[in-house]
């Protein structure tokens, strides 16, 4: 059995909660939140003990693995504890805000020898499994043309509008669009050669829409858009549309089904996912959706002790590292050749 502390009660750490609760290798054995009654209020829930105090929870005994879904500017600091006290560690994405940070947490983990896994969920979530294994498996041969987007409302449900600081969140650039950053990396496999990013310059909220291109040795040109700059009314929106040699493979979160496969034969193909469905898992989330994969691959690897492969620290650093070259790019207005 898998003992969890997880750090942060707000919309991650009540996400991870209800996935813990359905695994049957883990147990929840504390909730911290420096916002006593949200601790208070998630504990009752899952039957188990609420601290106010991190460090409290993170120095008991039985609790061997702490899950740290903290605003991301407190990651370092608390993955740094967690790893002292000899714990392992989950982290929400993105892993820092600066590739320096994300090395001193490595570092900190590896030093401990202490297992340290980083929340990218977009890597364990259907659709984009679905797409990793057609591209892996040349299902339908080579990949030819990849865009994809993610557009959301201003993020204002964080504790204290910690999102819309960029010294805090790193904007929607660091936030939200580093979900397809790391995606393209871990689907193509490499990291593009040269990339070039423009934002929408928007003086109140800095760094809130992107659009990047990222070009690979391959001579693939892949295209991503990432913005939370939309109404609040707006329903928070990912999609991609892949081109290979034999079919389109075309997937939007809005639509239903969510994914269709148009092959060049005339075959339209609308593979169907089973959705691990919950009351209450807060935000615009239904469904467990790549929650409930990651966080079963997480206990299943730290019960069975077995390194992780779809996504390791370093990949989340490099991911990091390539999404703050974009933010390079777009302030200098010049491609950047990696
Ligand atoms: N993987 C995803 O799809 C996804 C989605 C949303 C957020 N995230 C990431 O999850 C992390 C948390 O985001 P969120 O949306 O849950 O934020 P949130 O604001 O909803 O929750 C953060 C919680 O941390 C608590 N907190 C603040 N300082 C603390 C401290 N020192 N000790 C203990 N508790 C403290 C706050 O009271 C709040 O309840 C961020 O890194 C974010 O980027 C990932």
């Amino acid at each position: 059995m898998v003992k969890v502390g997880i750090v942060g009660a707000g919309f991650m750490g009540s996400m991870h909660a209800n996935v813990y609760n359905l695994l049957p290798d883990s147990k929840i054995a504390g909730i911290a939140d420096i916002r006593g009654e949200k601790a208070k209020s998630l504990a009752a829930k899952f039957k188990t003990i609420p601290y106010y105090d991190p460090q409290q929870m993170i120095e008991k005994q039985d609790i061997t693995v702490i899950d740290i879904c903290l605003p991301t500017f407190l990651h370092k600091e608390y993955v740094i504890k967690a790893a002292e006290m000899g714990k392992d560690v989950l982290c929400e994405k993105p892993i820092a805000l600066t590739v320096e940070d994300a090395n001193e947490m490595i570092t900190a983990c590896k030093k401990n020898r202490v297992r340290f896994m980083v929340a990218h969920v977009i890597r364990f979530w259907d659709e984009y499994r679905f797409l990793k294994e057609v591209y892996d498996s040349k299902k339908y041969g080579e990949l030819k043309t990849f865009s994809c987007r993610r557009l959301s409302p201003l993020p204002t449900w964080g504790w204290q509008d910690w999102l819309l600081s960029d010294d805090k969140s790193g904007g929607a650039l660091i936030d939200l669009h580093i979900h397809d950053t790391d995606f393209i990396r871990y689907l193509i496999g490499e990291n593009p050669e040269r990339i070039y990013s423009k934002t929408a310059m928007n003086k109140e909220i800095p760094y809130s829409h992107i659009y990047t291109l990222f070009s690979f040795k391959n001579g693939l040109v892949v295209s991503a858009e990432g913005g939370w700059d939309y109404p609040a009314v707006f329903p928070f929106e990912m999609s991609y549309i892949a081109k290979f040699e034999k079919a389109v493979v075309d997937f939007n979160s809005k639509n239903s089904p969510s994914l269709v496969v148009y092959e060049f034969s005339g075959k339209v193909d609308r593979p169907v996912f089973e959705k691990t469905k919950i009351d209450g898992a807060g935000g615009n989330i239904s469904d467990l959706g790549g929650y409930f994969y990651e966080l079963r691959y997480f206990v299943d690897h730290i019960s069975h002790n077995k390194p992780f492969i779809i996504v390791t620290p370093e990949e989340a650093r490099d991911s990091l590292k390539l999404t703050l070259q974009e933010k390079e790019s777009a302030d200098k207005g010049i491609e950047i050749v990696l």
